[in-house]
């Protein structure tokens, strides 16, 4: 007789996650968010702060680097971090004790952005949420470690992309920006695309996408995964990271997105 050996607790676990998995459709970065795994996400998302923090840094160490290519060198000095203006530094210069709306009332720091300059994908929420207000940085609270994730699933690390804000200062309460604040910022915003020139723009959540493109009027589960333009730069609108902590099942929606992104990043088409 054949003896067979029993399989493993742990061998069963791994096979009904996987059928759960498939079932669910997950995304595959989200395959290892179990509960037991709590403290390496506390300590992930302290590696992304860190990160984060030390690619400003790193952001203004390139742009000097290209500035010296083209002898620019004796160029103005960024008021903000007194190193030589980076493209993106001088792009928010005139807005640093912006107070064009009344979101400046209640706001802790302006939440510029971060990341690459240039950078091939643009990530665009809607608003500092109370972490980002504290630390200065976009996404890095709950929604934020989400979205680290998302762009893991595609293999893009958060570092390579830029990301912002459609407002800079955080509406209280987390309510969405009032069409008077957005219209405040959308100069900035402008300007940062500008800079940034990516090949594509991926914009989070509803108000992201209307802000952006003022014309559309469908909401967002219409307009999602299709491929919209912005003055010829491709767009490609998806969920919040909010919404998707709050509704798992439109992850598979978002991951179809994701897709998309990276065909268009790779030079493929919609
Ligand atoms: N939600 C957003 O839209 N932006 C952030 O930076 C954080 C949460």
């Amino acid at each position: 007789m054949r003896s067979r050996s029993a399989p493993t607790i742990d061998t069963v676990l791994t096979r009904l996650r996987g059928i759960v998995e498939a079932e669910l459709g997950l995304l595959p970065s989200e395959r290892d968010d179990t509960p037991f795994r709590l403290e390496e996400r506390l300590a992930e998302r302290e590696r992304t702060v860190r990160s984060l923090e030390k690619s400003v840094t790193k952001g203004d160490a390139d742009s000097e680097a290209v500035q010296r290519r083209k002898g620019t060198d004796s160029g103005p000095e960024s008021s903000l971090t007194g190193r030589p203006a980076s493209p993106m530094d001088e792009v928010i210069a005139p807005w640093k004790d912006c107070r064009r709306c009344p979101l400046c009332e209640k706001r802790t720091t302006i939440v510029f952005g971060a990341g690459r300059v240039p950078a091939p994908l643009m990530l665009i929420g809607e608003g500092p949420g109370a972490e980002e207000d504290a630390r200065g940085l976009p996404f890095v609270g709950r929604s934020g470690m989400l979205l680290t994730r998302m762009l893991e699933s595609i293999d893009i690390e958060r570092e390579t992309v830029y990301i912002t804000n459609i407002v800079k200062c955080r509406p209280p309460g987390n309510r969405n920006p009032e069409p008077d604040e957005v219209e405040a910022c959308r100069e900035l915003l402008e300007a940062q695309i500008d800079v940034v020139s990516p090949k594509v723009i991926m914009t989070l959540g509803a108000c992201a996408i209307r802000a952006l493109l003022p014309n559309l009027s469908a909401g967002i589960t219409r307009l999602r995964g299709q491929l919209l333009l912005y003055n010829g730069t491709k767009v490609v609108p998806t969920f919040h990271p909010a919404y998707l902590l709050r509704n798992p099942s439109a992850k598979k929606e978002a991951w179809k997105d994701l897709k998309l992104v990276r065909r268009l990043l790779q030079g493929g088409n919609a």
